[in-house]
């Protein structure tokens, strides 16, 4: 048991455990620091944290060349739908089960919306393949129930927003990795535009391995 996790650049992240592929929030197209190619992208499955273009990305795209099924917010699972794409629908505060193993929607303190259209609640995701748990927070405020999550995922990596200004910047970054308590937090969401430009050494989390992501880059989690 184990995975692979890949770097999109930005929030994206492609996890494997060889059968099962899952992409999450694959923004390619625009997105600068990218080096992946939305063709380049083989996957069954995509998990959505939320509606903005800087997550929903090539989804469409990705989904009709891998007759993938998305799995995302209510809102989002409706729009999808009626572009032609199979998606299940989800909330924060639960699970669905899945060929991959199962992903959970939780809250996320932010907005969402895609070319104006409401794309109900943002959300962060937490994704089960291959015996490993991957948090991914979304974009998101600091909150403390982020405490109560990590106790009852256990989740062995976190994918944390650190780019400051829409989410966390590293300070507290920090915090939701601290109350999180994952055994390896990733910061993601900085250094993709000058907006996020951000020096996330800031980000040290006590007791919590940090590993950074270069887009494009893999690592395998055992
Ligand atoms: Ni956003
Ligand atoms: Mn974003």
């Amino acid at each position: 048991m184990g995975i692979s996790l890949t770097s999109l650049g930005h929030a994206g992240f492609l996890l494997s455990d060889g059968p099962h592929t899952v992409a999450i929030d694959p923004f390619l197209t625009g997105n600068p620091v990218a080096t992946t190619k939305p063709n380049d992208v083989k996957c069954q499955s995509i998990v959505l944290t939320h509606g903005h273009a800087d997550h929903v990305g090539d989804t469409v795209a990705i989904a009709k060349a891998n007759k993938a099924t998305v799995y995302a917010a209510f809102e989002i699972a409706e729009f999808l739908g009626s572009q032609g794409i199979t998606a299940e629908a989800g909330n924060p505060g639960g699970k669905i089960v899945a060929p991959f193993g199962w992903v959970a929607f939780t809250q996320a303190f932010h907005s969402s919306s895609y070319n104006g259209q409401y794309m109900g609640m943002p959300c962060g995701v937490i994704v089960h393949l291959g015996g490993v748990t991957v948090y991914h927070l979304g974009d998101t405020a600091l909150f403390s129930d982020l405490k109560l999550l990590g106790e009852i995922y256990r989740p062995d990596i976190a994918l944390i927003p650190a780019g400051d200004r829409f989410t966390m910047g590293p300070e507290l970054a920090t915090r939701a990795a601290e109350f999180v308590k994952p055994k390896v937090a990733v910061p993601i969401h900085y250094g993709t535009w000058p907006l996020l430009a951000q020096d996330v050494s800031a980000f040290k989390p006590k007791g919590i391995a940090v590993r950074t992501m270069k887009p494009g880059e893999t690592w395998q989690y055992a």
